[in-house]
This record gives structure tokens, C-alpha cells and sequence, in this order.
């Protein structure tokens, strides 16, 4: 398959809007840019378009797609009972980067929904996703626009490495600005519940909505029960090489990176380090620099660039800080831990 590259990094080119519109309602795979990370679209109605979605990114079939809309009178289209706890958040936090689950409508397909009977819907804040998803019919069922266990894509290129030939068409909208996937919250308990950590964080839910938990599997090595969301279960997020996070006071944790390196290369080993603006400077070979811990976005936003990087340098193992910042910490640690296959280590 051949596939086509619309780039709207200034704006939206509206003859090739029309065309991503058209691949969309006629059951093709349109990837395409949000404010989290890249999406890869298809007609969320259409369960022949779904399924190809599964196949493109070699994705278990019972790991359900967020469905992705552009006004309000679609949720009601596609979602049973909307209650008014979640009516309050999309006041609040659409578009952006917040998901919340719904029990679903027969128009729904279950390919799109992984087998359940409940929907994942989100509002993405993204002038070129809303058209997108205007053009294609209202309803773009879309994951994260990576092959299945690799890290979530932040600009075009990755998708273009992970997706090429295997869909019809790749918008490239310049780099995201978030960076890690939206906030995944289910209403269908008493008390709403976080599946997965994303920008819009537990505090901010809570100032709307009252009291809200997550899912005490996220941050478990070894969780009583499988986490909720069926995609978090997977190995995902994950760099071929093994990843060990260190978490404790600045100089402490520089100084046992440095050694940890340094017995990784006695070994013949080719260690790579996650570092921080603070601290690269410490380390020596092959750094890679999240950004700052004064800015929080510029790490969420290179979090999975840096991984994908390190995987290109063929590194053996990666040592990375901890990054427990205040707004996005929770989102940060979540994924760094995936990925690092929950090893952390305090000094
Ligand atoms: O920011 C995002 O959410 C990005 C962009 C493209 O919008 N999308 C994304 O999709 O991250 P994906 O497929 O990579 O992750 C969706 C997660 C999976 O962990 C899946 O299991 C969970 O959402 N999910 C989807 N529908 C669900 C449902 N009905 N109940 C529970 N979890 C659900
Ligand atoms: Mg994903």
C-alpha cells in the first residue's frame, strides 16, 4: 500500500482534508495529529474500517479503541446514559485531553469497543483532529498511532516508521504538545476511577466532580488484579532494552546512574541515560535529555522521543531519573515505570 503525506504543520490544506475525509468514509486509515500523541483513524461505525486498525498496528483484539468526536450531540449518538458527573467534565475539559467511558449504543460496533459493551470517548483539542474528524463522519475511532508495543508516536516521523505502507494516509501536524496519551476516566462505579494517568490529573478532576480514584493496579509491580483499561496490561511504552528508573535525592541519584553506567560498560555493555536539564551535564555517553523539571511539558512532550531514540543507538541498558513532577508526575511515572517493566530502584 501506498501511503499518502499531507503535511498541515501551518495549517489546514483543505484539498487534502477532503481527500483524508473521504479515505475515512470509505473504511481506510488516516493517521493524524492530536494535542496527546498521533492517532491512527478509522470509522469507529464501520467494524470492517476497525478491524484494519487492529491488523495495522498488530494490536490484540480485545484492547478497545478510543472513539474520537467533535461535538457534544455525537456523544449522545454512541453513549447510552451520559450522567451528569460527566456532562460537569466535558464542560470542563473538552476538547482536551481527557477520555471518558460510557455505556455504548448498538450503533457502536464491539470490533471498535475490543468485545465490551462500553465505549471510550474523547474530544481531542486539535483544529486539524476536529476537521479530520468533521470531514470523516463524526465518529474516528483512533489509538495511539505506534505499532503495537512501541512507544507512543509524538510527531510524524514516528508514525511514518511504525505505520508506512500499511495505511492510506499520514497528516503530519509538527510535534504534539502534551506528549503522553489523555487521561482515561470510568464513570461506572460510584466513585469515578482513573485508568490511566494522563494530563487532566486526579486534583483537577476532583475540583469538579468531588471525590475521584485510580486504579491501584497502575502503579503496582505485581497488582492483586489486572488493571482495568485492557490496554494497560500490555507490555507497551517499552524500548528493547532494559530499563531501570532511580528515584531519591538529585546528587544521590546522579552518583548511582554514573556508577551503574560505568559497571554496564565494563561489562562491554552500551549504557543510555535519561537525564534531566538539571543534570545531563553528570553524565557522560550516551545522555538523552527529557527537558526541564521547571517545565514539566518539555518532558511529557519528549518521553517517548527519547525512548525511541535510545532505541536507535542499540543502548543495552537504559538508566533513567524519576520524574515526580507536580502536574504530570502521576502521567510521567506511569509510562516511564511501563516501560522500564516497573523496575525502580530508591537511594
Ligand atoms: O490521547 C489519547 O488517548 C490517544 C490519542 C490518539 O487520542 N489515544 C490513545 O489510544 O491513547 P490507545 O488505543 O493507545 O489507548 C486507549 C486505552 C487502552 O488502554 C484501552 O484499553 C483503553 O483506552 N480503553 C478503551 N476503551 C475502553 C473501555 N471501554 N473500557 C476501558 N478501557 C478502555
Ligand atoms: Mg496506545
Amino acid at each position: 500500500m501506498q501511503t499518502i503525506f499531507a503535511d498541515m504543520r501551518t495549517g489546514i490544506d483543505k484539498e487534502q482534508m477532503a481527500r483524508a475525509g473521504e479515505i475515512l468514509r470509505s473504511g481506510g486509515l488516516v493517521a493524524f495529529p492530536t494535542e496527546t500523541v498521533y492517532g491512527l483513524g478509522a470509522n469507529a461505525l464501520d467494524a470492517d474500517a476497525a478491524a484494519k486498525i487492529y491488523r495495522a498496528k498488530g494490536r490484540p483484539s480485545d484492547n478497545p479503541l478510543i472513539v474520537h468526536i467533535a461535538d457534544m450531540e455525537a456523544l449522545y449518538q454512541i453513549a447510552a446514559e451520559v450522567p451528569e458527573k460527566a456532562r460537569a467534565l466535558a464542560a470542563w475539559f473538552w476538547p482536551g485531553p481527557l477520555t471518558m467511558i460510557f455505556k455504548k449504543k448498538d450503533c457502536v460496533p464491539k470490533t471498535t469497543t475490543g468485545g465490551l459493551d462500553t465505549v471510550a470517548v474523547r474530544m481531542p483539542d486539535h483544529a486539524v483532529a476536529l476537521q479530520l474528524i468533521r470531514e470523516g463522519g463524526g465518529f474516528v475511532a483512533a489509538p495511539s498511532a505506534n505499532a503495537s508495543g512501541r512507544p507512543s508516536p509524538t510527531k510524524a516521523s514516528h508514525v511514518a516508521e511504525d505505520m508506512a505502507g500499511k495505511i492510506d494516509m499520514i497528516i503530519d501536524g509538527g510535534d504534539v504538545g502534551i506528549g503522553v496519551e489523555s487521561t482515561i476516566l470510568d464513570l461506572s462505579g460510584d466513585i469515578p476511577m482513573i485508568l490511566r494517568p494522563g494530563y487532566v490529573n486526579q486534583d483537577m478532576l476532583q475540583k469538579v466532580i468531588g471525590e475521584v480514584t485510580a486504579d491501584p493496579a497502575l502503579f503496582s509491580a505485581d497488582p492483586k488484579e489486572p488493571p482495568k483499561a485492557p490496554g494497560m496490561k500490555y507490555r507497551h511504552y517499552a524500548p528493547k532494552a532494559e530499563m531501570l528508573i532511580v528515584e531519591g535525592a538529585q546528587e544521590a541519584v546522579v552518583s548511582h546512574i554514573r556508577r551503574l553506567a560505568q559497571e554496564e560498560l565494563e561489562r562491554g555493555g552500551k549504557p543510555g541515560v535519561i537525564a534531566s536539564e538539571e543534570t545531563k551535564e553528570h553524565y557522560a555517553g550516551i545522555v538523552r535529555c527529557m527537558g526541564s523539571r521547571q517545565d514539566e511539558l518539555s518532558i511529557s512532550r519528549h518521553l517517548y522521543a527519547v525512548l525511541r531514540e535510545l532505541d536507535e543507538q542499540n543502548v543495552t541498558k537504559i538508566f533513567s531519573e524519576a520524574f515526580d513532577t507536580p502536574v504530570l508526575g502521576q502521567a510521567i511515572m506511569n509510562r516511564l515505570l511501563r516501560a522500564a517493566g516497573h523496575q525502580i530502584v530508591k537511594v
